[in-house]
């Protein structure tokens, strides 16, 4: 029906109606726009030239002869405009499904950044331990994965030049990932009305060469690791008083969790930053099998960035083997 074949040249005209295009995934959005778009042009444009010249056609005249139903009905017409737009509704849900899946599978050896979004900044920790605020800096061609939590209400992490969008929900974690392809500077939103700032809860994300970055990265000279935040934390806190060497085992040990399937009393859970956020938070919801429920909530003394830094330092503590391509939503 639709015998829409873009050429190139079309295709870079359309697309500048849409903001720069400069990630790995935002050319196969735009495309699906695209045909959706030209679908929707192509049925608005047949119906109303078909409505425009039934109205004429078949307009009341003064001699008219009054037209009776028509005696029979056309089943190749009746299964024409049924079959059709069947196809095109479910060749679209199957081309959009595709790109969902594929944006929320990030690639197994991304670059790992926290996010913490609150009224009304964005705060993005780098895992070296480089802090930034409504800015974020990455490597060209490499994957990023962005694990994200609020502090506050909800906000949403929006990246229009890589065609990327998620909700940003306190008391979880959602992920969202990119490959920049460009270097430059790009716009960052929060794309959800979340209190009176928040149209200027806005920042860059900045696209540099890889060697530039590492120099960036490399600029922050006194940041400490998020791992080492961790593990001084880790004592401070009194965490190593349970799950330390000498801690007469009164917690699980933490060596090699992430990554890990463990045995709780009733079921199994994966570790991963959302089984070890809510353990740090509210122990008592998953008790690992042989333990008893002793651990304090952890809800009021520590902020989003700590856990963070807890997280990470255990992570640091080893990995399951093969555990991060099990990382699938
Ligand atoms: Cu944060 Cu809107």
């Amino acid at each position: 029906m639709t015998s829409t074949v873009w050429t190139t040249d079309m295709l870079a005209d359309a697309t500048q109606f849409l903001p720069d295009s400069a990630s790995t995934s935002s050319g196969r959005v735009d495309t699906l726009y695209l045909f959706l778009v030209s679908v929707t042009i192509f049925f608005v444009s047949l119906i109303s030239l078909l409505i425009l010249i039934f109205v004429i056609k078949y307009r009341r005249r003064p001699d008219a002869v009054r037209a009776r139903a028509p005696s029979h009905k056309s089943l190749g017409m009746e299964i024409a405009w049924s079959v059709i737009p069947l196809i095109i509704v479910l060749a679209s849900f199957f081309w959009g499904a595709s790109i969902y899946i594929d944006l929320h599978t990030p690639p197994t050896a991304a670059t790992e950044i926290y996010v913490v979004g609150k009224q009304w900044m964005w705060k993005l920790y780098h895992p070296g331990g480089q802090r930034e605020i409504n800015a974020l800096h990455v490597p060209v061609g490499r994957a990023v994965k962005l694990t994200m939590t609020s502090e506050d209400v909800i906000h949403s992490f929006f990246i229009p030049a890589f065609r990327v969008k998620q909700d940003v929900l306190p008391g979880r974690y959602t992920q969202l990932w990119f490959e920049a392809t460009k270097p430059g500077e790009y716009h960052l939103f929060c794309a959800e009305y979340c209190g009176t700032e928040h149209s200027r809860m806005i920042g860059k994300v900045v696209v540099m060469e890889p060697l530039e970055f590492q120099d960036w990265l490399r600029s922050g000279e006194d940041t400490v690791s998020l791992a080492v935040a961790g593990r001084d934390l880790f004592e401070k806190v009194g965490c190593h008083t349970c799950h330390g060497p000498d801690s007469g085992a009164r917690g699980p040990r933490l060596e090699g969790i992430y990554g890990r399937q463990v045995q709780l009393r009733n079921g199994t859970a994966r570790v991963d930053e959302a089984y070890l956020r809510e353990s740090i938070l509210k122990p008592a919801n998953k008790i690992v099998a042989g333990f008893e429920p002793i651990m304090p909530t952890y809800q009021t003394t520590l902020s989003e960035e700590q856990v963070l830094e807890l997280i990470a330092y255990i992570r640091s503590l080893g990995h399951a083997p093969g555990a991060d391509s099990e990382d699938k939503p």
